[in-house]
C-alpha cells in the first residue's frame, strides 16, 4: 500500500493507526484547526480512532512532513459524490513558509494521477486569505460564494467553492516519487 508521496521541499505520509494519538491532539487544538473551522471539528480519541478504520480508499488521511520527517500538519481527500474534496491545516509554527501550497499540489498530482475523477474541489472561509492563496497557488479556481453554508463559533459563514478539474491540471508537476 502507498505509504510516501515526495516533493521537493515537502512529503505528504499515509497515517498510520500508531499516528492517531497526535492527530487526535491536533484535532482538538482550536489553534491546530484554526478559527475558520467550527468546534465540531473536534473528535475524542475513540471517535478518531473509529472514523480512521472506516477510511476506504475514497477517504484518505496524509500527514505533511519536512523532508526531516517531522510531521508538521494534515492533508485529507475524501469523496464529495462523484469527485473528491479536500482539507488541510498546518501546526502554527510551520505556517507561512510556501510548504501548504506544494503540499496540495503534491496531493492534487496524486489523486489525478491514481483516481478516474475530473474534479477535486475544497471550501474555504471567505475571511480565509491564507487558504484562498494556497488553493490558488496549486491551480483551484473560485467557482463561487457557498452562502451560510458552515456554522462556526455561533454563526452561519459565507464560504467560496473552489475546484480544480482534470483538464486544467494536464501533468504531474510537484509529486516526484511514491514509495510502498
Ligand atoms: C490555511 C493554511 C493551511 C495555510 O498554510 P500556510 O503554510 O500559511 O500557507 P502558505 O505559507 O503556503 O501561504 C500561502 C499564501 O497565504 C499567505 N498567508 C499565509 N497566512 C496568511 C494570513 N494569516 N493572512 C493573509 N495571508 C496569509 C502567504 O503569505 C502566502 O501568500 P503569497 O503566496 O502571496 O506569499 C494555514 O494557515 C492553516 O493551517 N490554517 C488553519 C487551518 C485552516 O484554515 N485550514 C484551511 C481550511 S479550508
Amino acid at each position: 500500500m502507498l505509504e510516501l508521496l515526495e516533493g521537493k521541499n515537502v512529503n505528504l505520509r499515509i497515517v498510520e493507526k500508531e499516528d492517531l494519538p497526535l492527530l487526535s491532539e491536533w484535532f482538538n487544538d482550536p489553534e491546530f484547526t484554526g478559527r475558520y473551522n467550527p468546534f465540531d471539528a473536534q473528535k475524542s480519541r475513540i471517535e478518531t480512532e473509529k472514523k480512521y478504520d472506516k477510511l476506504t480508499s475514497e477517504e484518505r488521511w496524509f500527514f505533511k512532513e519536512n523532508k526531516d520527517g517531522s510531521k508538521v500538519g494534515f492533508l485529507g481527500h475524501f469523496p464529495q459524490g462523484r469527485f473528491l474534496e479536500i482539507g488541510y491545516a498546518l501546526i502554527p509554527s510551520e505556517r507561512r513558509k510556501g510548504h501548504c501550497a506544494e503540499a496540495v499540489k503534491i496531493m492534487v498530482d496524486y489523486l489525478f494521477l491514481s483516481k478516474e475523477i475530473v474534479r477535486i474541489q475544497a471550501y474555504t472561509d471567505t475571511r480565509n486569505t491564507a487558504s484562498q492563496k494556497v488553493l490558488e497557488k496549486a491551480g483551484f479556481k473560485r467557482e463561487g460564494v457557498a452562502r451560510k453554508s458552515m456554522f462556526v463559533r455561533g454563526e452561519w459563514r459565507d464560504r467560496y467553492l473552489y475546484s480544480i478539474l482534470r483538464g486544467e491540471w494536464k501533468e504531474p508537476k510537484t509529486l516526484t516519487k511514491t514509495t510502498s
